[in-house]
């Protein structure tokens, strides 16, 4: 879609108008004759009160169509931008015109920006049949060109790492995700390093080898770095990419399998905030480290009870090998610790206790350093993603001691799983501040409503990027 600013007089034949309605039909300021020349028993007929979440499509005089969406009872950045999401899909014609940028809240611009722009997202790869969406060209009346250019860097990097993680885990093995993300990351100028197998290998990191073991595809480590010129920080980032998680001989149920082809939703996350980073042009230097692999059941499997050795850290017995996504993000933690970043943060759908903990809208948050917490929450509340905050619980340490490594991968209680596993990933952090963002709840949504179309959401994206503009502004 074409998101352009234009002037007033906008020309509305042939186009949708979009306008937005509070409670009780009440018209948002500059707005009155346009709702009061609406025939009320039109509205009545389609029970459209103002509501959030509701939509009415209702004849204008000089648009084809008048769409309004339900504003609630007082307008907020969520709700508009939920409200421009339920409205582009109700658009019938190519082209719409809508003033809602202009709404007098913080932040208007962009979240009818980013509520068009991600609501109006499809998946469409195997569809042969049924129809794209018809809305083609947004106008915004008197927008920011530069409000409109930054917020489309964000939301484009979201709706990437959703088409990444939508697609079926048989066209996206471990070397073909990494050829995607390498050759978006190249468009935006980045450097991309790309591992093969026997680089792994000579590079030691067993705890990755032990994981691909099982797979017929071979794993892939990419390495992806912004260098501007005059950096006032460095930023670590590791994406969990587990390009299908079966569980390994520690196999999944069907039920549990289903949606385990969003297994590297950290990995799709880091690489398209990196590259919106870049794109943005932001002063943070940012190395992304993403292992890429599948999680398989072949004939050399890794087996419970086996010992792993990561790059660096300490030596692990795997118990479980569905507990997989550590494995693979401790040898992912090892590689950006050698770069030095001033900090360190990761990204995975890494336990399903996560999910049972918050729920499938809220990600997760555990840090060492309790700035760089605060720092992750107030971009995520900036950029409109829901994370909370969890404990690392240093007690619960003990439970992952192992009787032949140095320590176990899973800690044999069926309880505080998310919290485990975020003390598991410590052992790997190093002494950098360090955060993990468990995001198994919200990856994926179950249900098209405003912004949030039904299959992976893309979360994380934009709390990234908005962290990296955080550490561009406090150096
Ligand atoms: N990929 C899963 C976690 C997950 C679950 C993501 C549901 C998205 C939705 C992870 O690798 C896993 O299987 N974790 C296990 C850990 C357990 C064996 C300690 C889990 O959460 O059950
Ligand atoms: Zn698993
Ligand atoms: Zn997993």
């Amino acid at each position: 879609m074409e998101i352009r600013s234009v002037r007033d007089e906008a020309d509305l034949s042939g186009a949708t108008l979009v306008a937005g309605v509070l409670a009780g039909r009440q018209p948002l300021p500059g707005d009155e004759d346009l709702i009061n020349a609406i025939d009320e028993s039109l509205l009545d007929f389609v029970k459209f009160e103002g509501k959030t979440g509701q939509v009415a499509a209702v004849p204008h005089d000089e648009a084809e169509m008048l769409v309004l969406v339900g504003l609630g009872e007082e307008v907020g950045f969520e709700t508009l931008r939920s409200a421009m999401g339920n409205a582009v899909r109700a658009i019938k014609t190519p082209r719409a015109v809508t003033h809602l940028g202009q709404v007098d809240i913080e932040g208007a611009l962009r979240a009818v920006v980013e509520g068009a722009e991600l609501g109006s997202y499809q998946y469409r790869r195997y569809k042969t049949e049924g129809e794209a969406l018809a809305l083609e060209t947004l106008e915004i009346v008197d927008a920011d060109d530069d409000v409109v250019a930054e917020t489309l860097e964000t939301t484009r990097a979201t709706n990437l790492a959703r088409d990444w993680i939508n697609t079926p885990a048989k066209d996206k093995a471990p070397s073909e995700l990494a050829l995607l993300i390498q050759s978006s990351a190249a468009d935006a100028g980045l450097s991309v390093e790309l591992w093969d197998e026997p680089r792994i290998v000579e590079e030691s990191l067993g705890a990755l080898l032990g994981v691909a073991a099982g797979s017929d595809r071979p794993p892939r480590l990419l390495i992806i770095r912004h260098l501007p010129t005059s950096p006032v920080s460095h930023l670590g980032l590791v994406g969990k990419g587990i390009t299908f998680d079966s569980g390994g001989l520690s196999l999944k149920t069907a039920a549990f399998m289903e949606e385990m082809k969003d297994d590297m939703s950290g990995a799709a996350t880091v690489a398209a905030a990196t590259i919106a980073i870049a794109k943005l042009g932001l002063p943070v230097t940012v190395t992304t480290v993403i292992p890429l692999t599948d999680n398989a059941v072949g004939g050399n499997a890794t087996r419970p009870g086996d010992v792993l050795k990561p790059v660096e850290g300490p030596t692990i017995e795997v118990l479980n090998t569905d507990a997989e996504g550590r494995l693979i993000l401790a040898d992912g933690l090892g590689v950006v610790r050698r770069y030095e970043p001033d900090m360190i943060v990761d990204v995975a759908t890494l336990t399903g206790a996560a999910r049972v903990a918050l729920g499938d809208k809220i990600g997760a948050v555990f840090s060492s350093d309790p700035d760089l917490a605060s720092q992750i929450l107030s971009a995520a509340s900036v950029a409109g993603e829901d994370f909370w905050e969890m404990p690392l619980y240093q007690d619960y340490k003990k439970s992952l001691e192992s009787d032949i490594a140095d320590i176990k991968n899973i800690s044999g209680s069926r309880y505080g799983g998310a919290v485990v596993a975020a003390l598991f990933l410590s052992h790997y952090a190093g002494d950098a501040p360090w955060a993990h963002l468990d995001i198994a709840g919200p990856a994926r949504s179950r249900e098209t409503a405003g912004e949030r179309v039904k299959g992976a959401s893309g979360v994380g994206v934009r709390t990234l990027i908005e962290l990296a503009r955080t550490l561009a502004r406090i150096g």
